[in-house]
């Protein structure tokens, strides 16, 4: 599909709830409205907003973050991207890059100087994509214990 019209970047409120849950439906195959309604309820205390691309007023991609500063015992410099997705029509055209890129600003501003994402290693899309943008294997190290 063309893209006809500039992308727009906007706040995601709780509006988006159906536009992000058929987002996330259309790349991962499950419909999970009842967890996007309870991670969009958690955007106020984020500590800055979780962003909504646009074209043509279509909804086309997203991006939730959180920065701290705002959670007990957490050093005020580190952010967390938390997931982000661009519709499959729209992938490849620098639609993610334009919503990482607004983000890193507003992080930059609230004094963020380390920006933290996990990626399941399997997940060859958000990997390559992290990797452009300038991510590298962190010191952190992930621990699991299954029961
Ligand atoms: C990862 C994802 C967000 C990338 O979105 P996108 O809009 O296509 O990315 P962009 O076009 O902005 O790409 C930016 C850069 O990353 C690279 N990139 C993005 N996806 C890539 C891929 N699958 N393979 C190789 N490189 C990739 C692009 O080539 C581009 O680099 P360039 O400018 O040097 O060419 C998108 O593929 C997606 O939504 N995947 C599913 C994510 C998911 O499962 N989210 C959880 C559920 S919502």
């Amino acid at each position: 599909m063309a893209q006809t019209e500039p992308v727009k970047l906007r706040v995601l409120t709780m509006k988006d709830l159906d536009a992000v849950t058929e987002i996330d439906y259309g790349l991962l195959g499950t419909k999970r409205r009842g967890y996007w309604e309870a991670r969009l309820e958690s955007l106020e205390t984020s500590g800055v907003p979780s962003l909504i691309a646009e074209v043509d007023r279509k909804v086309i991609g997203f991006i939730l973050g959180r920065a701290s500063g705002w959670e007990y015992g957490i050093p005020e410099n580190v952010a967390w991207i938390d997931t982000l997705g661009v519709i499959k029509e729209y992938q490849k055209r620098g639609i993610a890059r334009i919503l990482f890129k607004e983000m890193f600003n507003m992080f930059k501003k609230v004094g963020v100087d380390t920006i933290y994402v996990f990626v399941n290693w399997k997940d060859w899309d958000l990997l390559q994509f992290f990797d452009k943008m300038g991510f590298k294997r962190g010191d952190m190290i992930n621990l699991e214990l299954k029961i």
